[in-house]
């Protein structure tokens, strides 16, 4: 297991997550960061399924392809390849403590926590929302890559 791997949960595995997957994808090779990068979803609801129609719009306005996405469930392994989780918001968060192997080796925490001032923040489920619910997770999940990029090439 590696320390420069990070893996995105939300609840579905169609919105937010891989749009985080994609966000940071897109900052690694920005900063030339070697990272294993992937995402998954607490619910094995939507398995299979691509993203949002309108999460690939958000990443598309970004010039970033969010395509070839397919939704995954988290798995036990998932916790002992990956050197971060990420928790988009806070329920995902427990429900990942609450699954985590004893023998998990990964960092598990919310990914608000890496950016300043955003500390114990959710990025909000666009998944009821509208166009503007897809942009503001975008620009969190963007905001948050910068750090964990600027975190992870030290
Ligand atoms: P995500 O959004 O967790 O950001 O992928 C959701 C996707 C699907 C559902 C809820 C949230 N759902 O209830 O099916």
């Amino acid at each position: 297991m590696s320390q420069k791997s990070v893996l995105f949960v939300c609840l579905g595995n169609i919105c937010r997550s891989p749009m985080a997957e994609v966000a940071l994808r897109a900052e690694a090779v920005a900063q030339g960061l070697a990272l294993t990068i992937d995402s998954a979803g607490i619910s094995g609801l939507h398995t299979g399924d691509g993203a949002d129609p309108r999460a690939v719009a958000e990443a598309q306005r970004h010039g970033i392809d969010l395509n070839k996405h397919r939704a995954r469930q988290v798995t036990e392994e998932d916790f002992l390849r990956f050197g971060h989780i990420y928790a988009l918001d806070q329920q995902n968060l427990r429900d990942l403590r609450r699954i985590a192997p004893g023998r998990s080796l990964a960092r598990v925490g919310l990914l608000l926590d890496m950016v300043p001032g955003r500390g114990g923040q959710a990025v909000i489920d666009p998944y009821y929302g509208d166009e503007d619910d897809f942009a503001a997770a975008w620009d969190d999940v963007a905001q948050a890559a910068r750090y964990i990029v600027a975190q992870l090439a030290r």
